[in-house]
């Protein structure tokens, strides 16, 4: 793969998924991986990333020590981008200081080489608009490095060595603010590092399968729990097709799933999906736990706790029943969850920080002595997508708004089992969605749902004066739930909703809407 060190850059991931668009895959690890987790992966190219750092800050993370060596033995082009470029510079021996001109945003640059390799020949002479984000610069070249491209300012703007296949871009190729940015990459890569562009997801299928096959024994089984979501079930339906039924899968009605989705989805799994699954109705339990508690960490962990029971219980069920307890856990992890980044130096984050203890049935796999098979590890959401319609699971899995593991209970603020708050906020979800998708809105959300709030407020309803709750509804953007837009309705459209929600929902007499971006505030309430 094409390998991409990464040292904080916000445009990190922007990069991985850039090229990953050039039918190249591309893998990123933390840039202060030791050498061997480098080599382990057989990069064909090294991309060095941008990060917030300086090169001289005391702890300012680097490559590993013997990276450059390694790489000039085997052969493999390195590129430094903003950071990575400075990196580049000072390990080599030349001087990178604090520029007299800090250039940040769109910047023009010229290329002065004519054979330039990173943007080919035919950009000799050419006026290019690129997005450029540093304070440091690069003042005095390593020994064998030429200039090939400067900002209108002076600086140096790309630098390449090209006996030694190095090469430097002082800006950011991948974002859209450089409009020739990715002619440029394609061209590097594939022209000039001869990078094959032939990752497709038919490939991945085929790779993963294998993968599945020989992990799993011809005897062996398998459990793994399916939420309804898109993850989960493209990960069954992959592991399913590598070894058919000893996959045995697990729907958990925990209580508090949305209206009527335990029916919609078992249906949906059997008929459409042709799924092995047992359902199973916990709902007492975890309801009967929740009872009382309103501590949004708590309300969490019990449930986390909760389907470990469930599927504790299952297991051994699977066991009897086929003649041998299963080995193995599929989870639909994603890539994104498994990136580390290096975080910048005296930011007090690392990479373990937790705003909130997302539930993923963590500490199954240790409890159970189970291992992992996670098919989906390496891709992006929108990569899981592309995947599960080459395997012909039906659009309404993949295009399904993301829903958090511990389900309505975040969505139900303080105790979720007080009066009928989750059948209320169902049926105000349900109306709120069903108009989304009416109105042909649901693709263009990232995100949509109902809040229940605990809190009691007049109004007055057929010359009644009412004393009932509150409601808010939430619609977002985003491109991965780790930032998030708050969805612009049109007036009619939420006019009508609100009408909706309050002559059709009982207990309800007041909705408001959540206008809040993420950050500072979360997608969920709790
Ligand atoms: P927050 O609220 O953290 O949500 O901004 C970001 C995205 O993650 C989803 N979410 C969860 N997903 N288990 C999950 O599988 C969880 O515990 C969990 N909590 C939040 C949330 O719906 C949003 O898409």
């Amino acid at each position: 793969p094409v390998l991409i060190l990464d040292f904080g850059s916000q445009y990190t991931h922007l990069i991985t998924r850039r090229i990953r668009q050039l039918s190249i895959l591309t893998v990123c690890i933390t840039g202060t991986s030791p050498l061997h987790a480098i080599a382990a992966l057989n990069p064909c190219v090294i991309i060095l990333s941008g990060g917030p750092n300086s090169v001289h800050a005391n702890d300012a993370p680097s490559f590993p020590d013997g990276f450059l060596e390694y790489a000039e033995e085997n052969g493999v082009p390195v590129l430094g981008i903003c950071y990575g470029m400075q990196l580049l510079v000072q390990k080599l021996g030349g001087k990178v200081a604090d520029g007299e001109k800090h250039e940040y945003g769109k910047m023009v640059i010229t290329v002065v080489e004519e054979e330039s390799e990173f943007f080919g020949p035919e950009a000799s002479g050419e006026i290019q608009t690129v997005w450029m984000s540093h304070g440091d610069e690069a003042l005095r070249l390593p020994e064998g490095f030429k200039v090939v491209a400067r900002s209108l300012q002076g600086s140096v703007a790309a630098i390449e060595n090209p006996s030694k296949k190095l090469y430097g871009l002082q800006f950011h190729p991948e974002v859209t603010h450089s409009p020739k940015g990715m002619e440029s990459l394609r061209h590097f890569l594939i022209d000039v590092c001869g990078v094959p562009a032939d990752w497709n997801m038919e490939d991945v299928l085929e790779e993963q399968i294998k993968h599945v096959r020989s992990m799993v024994g011809p005897d062996e089984h398998v459990i793994c729990g399916l939420s309804g979501g898109v993850d989960s079930t493209v990960a069954a339906v992959l592991v399913h097709k590598a070894i058919g039924d000893r996959l045995h899968c697990l729907f958990v009605d925990n209580g508090l799933l949305r209206y009527q989705e335990r029916e919609r989805v078992m249906s949906s799994f059997r008929n459409e999906l042709h799924l092995p699954v047992t359902c199973i109705d916990a709902s007492e339990n975890f309801l009967g736990k929740l009872k009382g508690v309103k501590d949004p960490e708590r309300k969490r962990k019990i449930i986390g706790e909760e389907f470990i029971h469930v599927f504790e219980g299952f297991a051994p069920k699977v066991g009897e029943e086929v003649g041998r307890n299963p080995l193995f856990l599929v989870q639909g992890t994603l890539y994104p969850d498994v990136i580390e980044s290096c975080p910048p130096p005296g930011s007090g984050r690392n990479h373990s920080h937790t705003i909130k203890s997302h539930h993923n049935v963590g500490g199954l796999p240790e409890r159970m002595n189970l291992k992992l098979i996670e098919p989906l590890k390496l891709l992006f959401k929108d990569e899981v997508r592309r995947l599960g319609k080459f395997l012909n699971v039906p659009e309404s899995f993949l295009k399904r708004h993301p829903f958090p593991g511990p389900g309505l209970a975040v969505r139900v603020l303080g105790d979720v089992t007080e009066g009928n708050a989750l059948n209320i906020l169902r049926e105000v979800d349900e109306i709120f969605i069903q108009a989304i998708k009416d109105a042909g809105l649901y693709d263009s959300i990232w995100q949509a749902f109902a809040v229940f709030l605990p809190v009691r407020t007049v109004g007055v309803q057929g010359d009644q004066r009412t004393h009932a709750n509150a409601v808010v509804l939430r619609a977002i953007t985003s491109e991965d739930g780790m930032t998030a837009d708050w969805y612009y309705f049109d007036h009619k459209f939420l006019i009508d909703v609100v009408s909706k929600i309050c002559n059709q929902v009982r207990g309800v007499n007041r909705v408001c809407q959540d206008i809040t971006s993420k950050p500072p505030a979360t997608v969920e309430w709790e």
